[in-house]
């Protein structure tokens, strides 16, 4: 090992330096680099499950890490420096490059990027007719390398089959195929048209087996959980009324009138707060879900409609009937109904023998995303024919969005306008009459009100911007070209409003792509590892945290040392690109796109399909979002019952109104977003709260929704049941297997959800425990049979296999922690890293799924080119708007900042709110909270907002 020369300097250094406290350091740095280091796993069941030895954690964060390492999360969270500050280390090296801060910070780098690594190596399971190839490999080639599909190409019947070229092994996108954004997502990979495309097959993360346990297809999902399971079973109502409902102080004020009225003293709802992320970023949320996936078949019949429990509850660990009376009091209703979710093809998968096993070659039964897989800014236009005929544009100038004259108001943005509404001949379901037009205007509520209208105003800030360039310099060189005559240069005067309209999409796609992985989840996992983890995702290794590609880059040599070249293949992408990293450059003599001298002279061009699409990485698996990433973007408890709605002219201190979230849902956000304006709406969701993901914290609204056109005496519906129902209908595995299937150490009981962290005599403690007593009520328990084996992903820590008594005596009265519904367990989760609003388990997903939403682009990667964005719009997106990049004054934990892309796009779009911005930092953060010390989750007012309410009541 190379490092070997560096302790002993070191060691020499601070020896001279006589300073007997640091002896513990140079101890700890011979443990962390003479071995003791976790690799890559060979097979599925050697993963690290994200834990570290002993000595290893007391090197990274002393007894306190020592103390939690015996638990079932993740380890790196207990090291120093990746909490608050309370998590600094106090020792005199603590902050060098070998101290206990950056030695800990690094340290959980080093732990997120192999677990990014075995989720790439380990969970990727392709159902569009891929996964054999993936298995067995294709013409001499590993199946991990394989980046063309047959099962990608455009059939004969596709519209534009005819468009596309057709050499000997597959299809080629070209011209203008390839210079835009397309409508349904074709040809973003020139190779593989049809990835990413509107109506392709989910993926899982889970192997095929272990999908849709409750079908008991497979002889391990039979002894996980015996036949305790089913579509109704245990009961999802019930589920939701014990395990999900908002307690209330005062039941009787928090209530779900249909009626606006906002009376202060009228409505009170309590939930629990999210203690650093506001309610823009629960509704910024929706707003992406609706750009990545949907299953919503729009024009289907729904013929088949279903009951949705309310029938049976769990009593002294038996299934009971439950009276009606019973029903009354819980709040459910057994006489709810909804459509059967649409399945694709429930005929029995193919399977084939590779290596003595026997694989399926898909899941038993898979569904449809009816939207793009691309973050391509689909719900603002369009993922089809149908749902762009909804995007308006301006009539004057056809690069613009339509943006009308709605409110007489003291607001500077409002000149900008707001969407005009749906008009009786579009294309819509009769549901959304009345709404905002939008490219998908389903479950419309005032938080995509708003973010629809901003980023329309956004999109016509950009055509603006560039016009004003085209006026002042029309011959000059726009930086854009047409595939088609890749020499010919376009000039500003060149550019027609059809191809400036394609160029604001891919620039404000890219703009929101930028804010979600720069802006929204830092301060979802606000600490400091994902900060530099973040930010070299979006910016690349070499950006600006050296310490991060030094850790990135120890390991890719670490697997080149120890497994061959094969492993780094499947973390290539450790070592680059990042959005706007390397990935859109092309150097001479360099096969990847990484690992490479920013100075080098750039050579890349149209002319060659290998930059255009070189830069893309699908890891032998062609990107399509799995069933288990939509389970884990269920986050309605985000959302609170009511709207603390303020004015910014009006002393933004003071709360006006509290409006029901429910009176703000489908048409009524747009009479309410047109009646009170854009400002006074971010301002109200800017200051407030999000609700805490976390058990007990739904909001009642949604689990009392009124939705007219259903077939049911209620014509009610409680989302939060329908979360689990859903979840169950298109197979997602139970909690346990879950875990065990992302490389997560699996609980073996409901007592493991407890926080071990929290004081045994606290209420917190006391309410941790109350709920693992209500988890057991409802899922009961049942005596274990040793002999049964309930996986095959994990082993024992003593390499025996895992049973159904997930090591209690055989025949002991064990937990049925196996059939926990994934969506609860992680609700259950108390014990977080810090800053963290969702569970790790949460976590493990995002970091596979969003890592490949990025590096399967070609638009993030090798066409993030002013030949396709222009040259402002690559500047707009690297430098969040028009000009230089323009920095915060002063440091936030430890960094200077760049004004963050989301507060330059409202000091765009909402001028009047520049006063209110100056002190907010994330916009995801609640805007009048003192962000305070390192990481600090504390709930305190900033300078100036003393006086609000929120912070004294
Ligand atoms: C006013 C606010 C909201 C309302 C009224 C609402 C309502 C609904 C409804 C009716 C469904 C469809 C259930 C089904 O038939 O399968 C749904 C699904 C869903 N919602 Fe919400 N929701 C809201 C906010 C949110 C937020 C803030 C999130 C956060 C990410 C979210 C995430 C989801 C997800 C992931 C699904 C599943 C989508 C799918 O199956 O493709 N929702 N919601």
């Amino acid at each position: 090992m190379s490092h070997f020369p560096i302790v002993i300097v070191l060691t020499g250094l601070l020896l001279l330096s006589g300073c007997d406290a640091l002896e513990p350091e140079i101890s700890c740095l011979s443990v962390l680099m003479q071995g003791d280091i976790q690799h890559v796993a060979k097979t599925r069941e050697q993963r690290f499950l994200g834990k570290v030895t002993g000595r290893r954690a007391h090197c990274l964060g002393g007894d306190h890490a020592v103390a939690l390492n015996r638990n079932p999360w993740l380890d790196w969270p207990n090291f120093w420096g990746t909490g608050d500050s309370l998590s600094l280390s106090s020792s005199p090296l603590a902050s060098s490059f070998f101290g206990p801060n950056e030695r800990g910070i690094n340290s959980a780098l080093y732990e997120l990027e192999l677990q990014r690594i075995e989720l790439i190596k380990f969970n990727l399971f392709d159902n569009s007719g891929t996964y054999q190839a993936y298995v067995t490999g294709r013409d001499g080639r590993a199946g991990p390398v394989l980046q063309v599909w047959p099962e990608m190409q455009l059939p004969p019947t596709h519209p534009r089959y005819k468009d596309v070229e057709h050499n000997q092994e597959h299809q080629v996108c070209s011209g203008e195929l390839i210079r835009f954004r397309t409508v349904t997502g074709i040809c973003n990979d020139i190779y593989n048209p049809l990835m990413g495309s509107t109506h392709q097959i989910f993926a899982r993360n889970v192997q095929f087996d272990t999908t849709f346990p409750d079908l008991g297809l497979d002889e391990m999902a039979r002894n996980r959980h015996g036949d305790r399971l089913g579509l109704l079973k245990p009961d999802p109502q019930v589920i939701s009324r014990k395990l999900f409902t908002r307690t209330q102080s005062q039941p009787d004020k928090c209530r779900n009138d249909d009626e606006l009225s906002g009376d202060l003293e009228k409505f009170a709802c309590d939930y629990k707060k999210a203690p650093a992320l506001n309610v823009l970023a629960a509704f910024w949320i929706q707003f992406m879900t609706h750009d990545w996936f949907s299953h919503v078949e729009e024009e289907s019949d729904q013929s088949a409609w279903m009951t949705v429990g309310c029938i049976t509850q769990r009593i002294d660990n038996i299934e009971q009937p439950l009276a009606a009376k019973e029903a009354r009091q819980l709040g459910c209703r057994p006489g709810d109904r909804i459509h059967v979710a649409p399945i694709d093809d429930d005929t029995p998968p193919a399977s084939f023998m590779h290596d003595g096993h026997l694989y399926r070659t898909r899941a038993p039964k898979t569904t449809r995303n009816h939207v793009t897989a691309w973050w391509d800014a689909s719900q603002l236009y369009g993922y089809d024919e149908r749902s762009s005929q909804r995007v308006k544009r301006d009539p004057e100038d056809a690069a613009k969005l339509a943006l009308i004259h709605v409110r007489e108001s003291v607001d500077r943005g409002d000149e900008s306008g707001y969407l005009p509404t749906f008009e009786v001949d579009d294309p819509i379901d009769p549901a959304w009459s009345g709404q905002e037009a939008a490219a998908f205007p389903d479950n419309w509520s005032i938080g995509l009100s708003f973010f629809h209208n901003v980023f329309a105003r956004e999109h016509n800030a950009f055509v603006e911007e560039f016009r004003k360039q085209a006026a002042k310099t029309p011959d000059a060189d726009s930086g854009l070209r047409n595939p088609a005559h890749p020499e010919m240069i376009i000039r500003y005067r060149d550019v027609t409003a059809g191809e400036l309209f394609n160029v604001a999409r891919l620039v404000i796609a890219a703009e929101i792509a930028k804010i979600h992985t720069l802006e929204w989840t830092t301060q979802l996992l606000y600490n400091e590892p994902l900060y530099r983890g973040m930010n070299a995702n979006w910016h690349g290794l070499f950006h600006e945290h050296a310490a991060v590609s030094e850790v990135l880059r120890e390991i890719i040599r670490q697997l080149d040392d120890t497994e061959g070249i094969s492993n780094s293949l499947h973390a290539a992408f450790a070592g680059g690109a990042g959005i706007f990293g390397l990935g859109n450059h092309r150097y001479e003599g360099a096969p990847l796109y990484s690992l490479v001298d920013r100075n080098r002279k750039d050579i890349w061009t149209l002319t060659r399909n290998e930059d255009i699409n070189g830069g893309v990485n699908h890891f032998g698996s062609p990107f399509s979002f799995p069933e288990e990433f939509v389970t884990v973007y269920r986050l309605h408890p985000l959302l609170p019952d009511l709207i603390e709605y303020r004015e910014w002219h009006n002393n933004p201190n003071i709360i006006r109104q509290k409006i029901p979230v429910i009176d703000t849902f489908r048409g009524k956000a747009t009479g309410a977003m047109r009646q009170k304006g854009l400002a006074n709406w971010a301002l109200s969701m800017g200051r407030q709260r999000a609700g805490a993901l976390t058990l007990q914290n739904h909001p009642r609204f949604l689990q009392n929704l009124k939705i007219p056109h259903l077939q049911s005496s209620t014509r009610q519906i409680d989302i939060a049941a329908l979360d689990l129902i859903r979840d169950r209908e298109r197979g997602i595995p139970r909690y346990n297997e879950f875990r065990r299937q992302y490389g997560l150490k699996q609980l073996t009981s409901f007592d493991d959800f407890i926080d071990p962290r929290v004081p045994g005599d606290s209420s917190v403690r006391r309410e941790q425990e109350q709920l693992v007593r209500t988890l057991r009520e409802v899922y009961g328990q049942h005596r274990c049979d040793a002999s049964r084996l309930i996986t095959n992903a994990q082993l024992n820590d003593d390499k025996s296999p895992i049973n159904d008594c997930l090591g209690h005596p055989d025949g002991s009265l064990v937990d049925n922690i196996e059939d926990v519904d994934t969506v609860v367990g992680w609700l259950a989760e108390f014990k977080r890293p810090h800053g963290f609003a969702i569970s790790e388990t949460q976590f493990v997903v995002f970091v596979l799924n969003a890592s490949r939403r990025l590096f399967s682009d070609r638009f993030f990667t090798s066409s993030f080119r002013p030949e396709f964005y222009s040259i402002l719009g690559v500047e707009w997106v690297m430098h969040n708007g028009p000009g230089p990049e323009i920095m915060e004054e002063g440091t936030y934990n430890g960094h200077r900042q760049p004004v963050s892309p989301l507060k330059r796009v409202l000091l765009r779009t909402l001028p009047e709110l520049a006063d209110e911005l100056q002190g907010v930092v994330n916009l995801f953060d609640p805007w009048a909270r003192d962000r305070g010390e390192y990481y600090s989750t504390q709930w305190k007012p900033r300078r100036g907002a003393e006086g609000d309410e929120v912070f004294t009541r």
